[in-house]
């Protein structure tokens, strides 16, 4: 018997899994999965990220793995790197769309909504083809356009919306509208738990982890490197926390109180989410973890960009984002070069060469 509830951290109303969004019925806020501890068992003999995932959750018998996660890593003058961006559709979000895809076809949906800057459109809609499921986008119009294209070669139903913000509300109101399943990333707890997988494996592949850090756009990424760890000090596989950093961008400061913002960033075009859902559970991860926050700018960005580009990591300039970041921690003396920090390298710059030409033809 699947005994796994779905909770709201605002109220603590409980939820069957497959309600459909995954929001807080009273208080409209994002639902979070309740596991005990002894609900933690994991198949070590699983593809991929299913060996870090707690078996109750998934039916192995109809899971597909494309060999997302288990990605390399790879250090760079003292720095280590994590090269999510070479995850089957090109980022770190096929973690998530895995899993959440899955869960979509178990609980008997045929079709599935989800807005994205277009990174998790890819892979949600990838992923949703493997089971069958129709997959309808919503992406700001403004997103890179090859992005959009890799939707489309992919049979994607493409919904443009003005902006980030626009395009997450239209696709919650076109999910229960139509009463298809609300997929998004930025509230599905299911699709958080395949981000966790991150740490499980940075765990196995570095012996100690002063810190890492991450570009932050709707904190799912943050959130879930940092509910991986929790579990894994439950499981007493490590009995410390590493320093969890967040990096956002010009213009979407939204973990900060800075003075004034005038400039919108358009190069962290992955990270551009005006407001993230779990706000309240990212500061208290930052703050239980002993985390930064920090902000770069495009100028910044493109910089960064530049050096990865030089090292081999062909990336996408969300991905310098973390780099960039990672910079500035080092000359305000947040973090030391000798420490160990992991850099995640989220997206693959092939989707958008042709930006990542005119970008490094201006630095
Ligand atoms: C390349 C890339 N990096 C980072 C992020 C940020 O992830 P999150 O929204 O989980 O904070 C995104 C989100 O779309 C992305 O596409
Ligand atoms: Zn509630």
């Amino acid at each position: 018997m699947n005994t796994i509830k779905l909770v709201c951290n605002e109220c603590g109303s409980e939820y069957e899994p497959n309600i459909n969004p995954t929001l807080c019925i009273k208080c409209n806020e994002p639902l979070n999965l309740k596991i005990e501890n002894k609900d933690l068992n994991y198949d070590k003999k699983l593809p991929g990220i299913y060996k870090y995932i707690p078996t109750n959750l998934f039916n192995k018998k109809i899971i597909k793995s494309l060999g997302e996660g288990d990605t390399p890593i790879v250090k760079i003058n003292s720095v280590i790197f994590k090269l999510d961006y070479l995850n089957p559709t090109g980022s770190f979000k096929d973690r998530g769309a895995a899993i959440a895809t899955e869960k979509a076809y178990e609980f008997g949906y045929k079709e599935v909504v989800e807005d994205s800057s277009g990174n998790a459109a890819a892979s949600i809609t990838n992923y949703s083809k493997l089971y069958g499921l129709n997959p309808h986008i919503f992406m700001p119009k403004d997103a890179p356009i090859n992005k959009k294209k890799y939707i489309k070669l992919l049979g994607g139903r493409l919904h443009l919306e003005n902006d980030r913000g626009s395009a997450f509300k239209s696709a919650i109101s076109y999910a229960k509208e139509k009463n298809y399943y609300y997929i998004g990333h930025l509230i599905n707890p299911f699709f958080n738990i395949g981000l966790e997988s991150i740490a499980h494996e940075l765990v196995y592949q570095i012996e100690y982890i002063d810190n890492i850090i991450v570009p932050l756009g709707s904190g799912g990424l943050y959130l879930g490197i940092y509910n991986g760890f929790k579990k894994l000090i439950e499981l007493d596989r490590i009995d410390y926390m590493p320093r969890l950093h967040a990096i956002e961008v010009e213009g979407y400061i939204r973990l900060k109180e800075i003075r004034s913002s005038t400039r919108m960033s358009k190069l962290g075009d992955g990270v551009r989410v005006p407001g993230p859902p779990r706000k309240q559970e990212i500061l208290n991860a930052i703050q239980d973890s002993n985390g930064y926050t920090e902000w770069v700018n495009d100028e910044e960005i493109a910089l960064a960009l530049k050096d990865l580009i030089k090292y081999g990591f062909i990336v996408e300039p969300t991905s310098a984002v973390a780099y960039a970041g990672y910079k500035k921690l080092v000359s305000k003396g947040v973090l030391d070069k000798s420490d160990n920090t992991i850099i995640v390298l989220t997206g693959n710059g092939l989707k958008m060469i042709n930006e990542l030409i005119k970008i490094l033809n201006k630095v």
